[in-house]
């Protein structure tokens, strides 16, 4: 496995397995990698000639009073965990390398997409994410490119850039990876106290809640949302950001619940923001 942290070196590698004819994956990270990111990894390995893994915490997509300088890092237990899950290239960039002085492109994926859910919690966050999953596609040139329901706002924001830009690379959405008790798998879990840790679990449980409620016939999306709400608000260590059920491609709030819908959460543990969901087709 080969480990770079210039641009140029990462491009070059990259360029070469392009026009030998092999397929890229890549999966961008911000490290202190679990088992949610390496099932992406190990999906990008088994669907591709050669895999591509970044680790970069991107300072654009933090807020100003967000966790960018406490967030965890652990690079070399990253790359032991790349190289198992048969990563080929690990890329991991300063923050210099990536944003050169002068630098002062963006890309904003606009409209309802990015409005709502943790659009409007953290407003810098989107046009972050998409410039620098821009900057990243640009120098790991992927053939597909994979990203977590987890994260479900981010991979529709990212799938609608890849339409809009007329990339051509394949988006791959993979499933979340939870906690045996259900609590989705994160490196901000890393954040909470044993106490919080087992308060933390009315996240899934709401998701849960709400999954269940319109599989057994459930369309109203109040009634939903209300019910995932009272699971949450039990747990007095759990404080709500919001609990909303939305179309799950324009991420507009319906009158009733039909297609695809997104059920999406955020709650602050403690200091920690957490968030999870669930896509039901019906
Ligand atoms: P990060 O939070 O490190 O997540 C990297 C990728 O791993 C994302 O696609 C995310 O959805 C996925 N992921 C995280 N937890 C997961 C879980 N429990 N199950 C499945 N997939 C999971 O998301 C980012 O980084 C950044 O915004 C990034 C895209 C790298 C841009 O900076």
């Amino acid at each position: 496995m080969e480990i770079v942290r210039k641009i140029s070196q990462a491009r070059s590698l990259a360029k070469q397995w392009k026009n030998s004819g092999l397929s890229v994956g890549f999966v961008p990270t911000m490290g202190y990698l679990h088992q949610g990111h390496l099932s992406l990894v190990e999906r990008s390995a088994a669907e591709n000639d050669k895999t591509i893994v970044s680790i970069f915490v991107n300072p654009t997509q933090f807020g100003p009073t967000e966790d960018l300088e406490t967030y965890p890092r652990d690079l070399r237990a990253d790359l032991a965990l790349c190289e198992d899950a048969k990563a080929d290239l690990v890329f991991c960039p300063g923050a210099d390398d990536m944003y050169r002085p002068g630098s002062c492109t963006f890309v904003e994926v606009s409209g309802s997409l990015t409005a709502g859910l943790c659009g409007a919690s953290r407003p810098d966050l989107f046009r972050g994410v998409a410039t620098v999953v821009t900057k990243l596609f640009s120098i790991a040139l992927p053939t597909r490119a994979y990203f977590g329901q987890k994260d479900a706002q981010q991979l529709a924001v990212i799938k609608r850039m890849v339409e809009d830009l007329d990339m051509d690379i394949e988006i791959v959405s993979c499933p979340t990876v939870r906690e045996d008790d259900g609590l989705a798998k994160s490196s901000r879990n890393s954040y909470l106290t044993p106490e919080q840790r087992v308060a933390a679990r009315v996240v899934s449980r709401a998701v849960f809640e709400g999954e269940r409620l319109i599989a057994a016939g459930e369309r109203d999306p109040v009634k939903v949302t209300a019910s995932m709400r009272k699971i949450v608000e039990a747990e007095p260590l759990a404080r709500i950001d919001y609990i909303e059920v939305v179309s799950a491609q324009t991420m507009e709030k319906p009158e009733k619940i039909d297609g695809s819908i997104l059920g999406a959460l955020a709650v602050f543990v403690g200091d920690t923001r957490l968030i999870d969901n669930f896509i039901l087709h019906v």
